[in-house]
């Protein structure tokens, strides 16, 4: 079956999709992926998304993205099939994870409950109008029902994509947010440890924004961090930030690494290249310390595989390298899967398991009680 997959996350550069084909049951499903692309958010678009994340707004405005944004992944999708020449009547499926405007994994007190919730925009009736696809939606919100954090839900197509009998392999994904999923050689979903290891490219891209005034959004290649200078007393308070010692699962997100924590560091006064150093190695020792810590418990584990658009970076790549001696860190290029593609291609997979009745999350991950099937289903007649 051919299915079609819409990502945007939580770095808001854009929504990126991509179309494979999956064969077989449950468990033991093959995804060949056919074709990827990514259009970015125009950007009035990307600062309405931003105005409305964490922040106090108007239902207005939710409600009008959320509907514009259903047009907006609607025409990536017509215009991948256009550019990517795949003939729309040869998808049979489409699943969108949404925009996340709002995600609190952790019930707080709320109105004398306790309340855990989440909110990812972007209408999937629109998207199943204009398209004419059976679509797959709010993935997150079932496994928060049943108890979970909703997060992450990449690590059960992590295991599908990455998984190995002699081999012990994580994979990583660094995107606004970096998460790690341990896949131990010859691993059963159950077996699995995933979780978010703090900043991926959120507090360095709003380093960046701040210094050029918005002209530009990241730190290419990771050029201004290589030119930076790493404040080492800045960079250990960081770390000493408590959701590096919580054990997981546990997930993060604007709320922990948003505006006012890169707002903080500006602050400091301190000049913005050694900022954004200072950042990109936050991120490098962040992901490194939670995968040595993790690792460390677990025989074999010999392989990492990075995905998501700070594979780009290469100054946080080369840290990474450098941090983690031991064990052979490459891209997801290396293994058949374009690393700007993986988290799209992962709710492709999600929205196959669910047709198939199959619970696509992993208690293990999320903290939920049970698995739970993931998706809503917007069907076309
Ligand atoms: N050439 C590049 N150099 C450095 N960073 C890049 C490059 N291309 C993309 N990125 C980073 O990747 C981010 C987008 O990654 P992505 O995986 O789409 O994250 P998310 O899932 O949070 O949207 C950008 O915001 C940017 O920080
Ligand atoms: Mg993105």
């Amino acid at each position: 079956m051919r299915v079609a997959g819409i990502m945007s996350g939580t770095s808001i550069d854009g929504i990126d999709v991509a179309v494979v084909d999956i064969r077989g049951k449950t468990g033991g499903v093959r995804i060949r992926p056919i074709a990827f692309h990514s259009v970015p958010y125009p950007k009035a678009v990307r600062e309405a998304i931003l105005a409305v994340s964490n922040a106090m707004t108007h239902t207005a405005t939710i409600s009008r993205l959320n509907f514009l944004l259903g047009e907006l992944y609607a025409g990536a999708v017509l215009e991948t099939c256009r550019v990517r020449n795949i003939p729309l009547n040869s998808i049979s499926l489409l699943g969108m994870h949404g925009q996340t405007i709002f995600h609190e994994g952790a019930p707080v007190e709320y109105l004398g409950h306790r309340v855990a919730s989440t909110l990812q925009i972007g209408e999937a009736a629109v998207v199943a109008e204009r398209t004419g696809l059976w679509t797959i939606s709010n993935f997150r919100e079932r496994d928060m029902a049943a108890g979970g954090k909703g997060a992450p839900l990449v690590p059960y197509v992590d295991y599908l994509l990455f998984r190995n009998r002699r081999c012990g392999r994580v994979a990583l994904n660094i995107g606004g947010i970096a998460n790690i999923t341990v896949i131990p050689a010859a691993a059963q979903p159950h077996d699995l440890i995933a979780f978010d290891t703090g900043p991926g490219n959120m507090v360095i891209d709003a380093l960046v924004a701040h210094m050029t005034r918005g002209r530009q959004r990241f730190d290419r290649n990771g050029r201004i961090a290589r030119k930076g200078k790493v404040h080492t007393r800045l960079l250990d308070s960081m770390l000493r930030d408590p959701y590096f010692a919580f054990d997981p699962p546990k997930t993060a997100g604007r709320e922990q690494f948003g505006r006012e924590f890169s707002n903080g560091l500006i602050a400091t006064g301190l000049p913005i290249e050694d900022l954004i150093a200072t950042a990109s190695e936050l991120t490098a020792r962040s992901i490194a310390q939670a995968l040595l810590a993790t690792v460390e418990k677990e025989d074999c584990i010999r392989e990492v595989i990075a995905s998501g658009g700070g594979v780009h970076n290469l100054q946080v790549m080369r840290r990474l390298r450098e941090l983690l001696p031991d064990l052979s860190v490459k891209t997801s290029e290396e293994y058949g899967i374009h690393p700007d593609a993986k988290e799209a291609i992962a709710f492709a997979v999600l929205a196959y398991e669910f047709i198939q009745g199959h619970p696509g999350d992993l208690p293990s991950a999320t903290g939920a009680r049970h698995p739970v099937l993931l998706g809503k289903s917007s069907p076309v007649c």
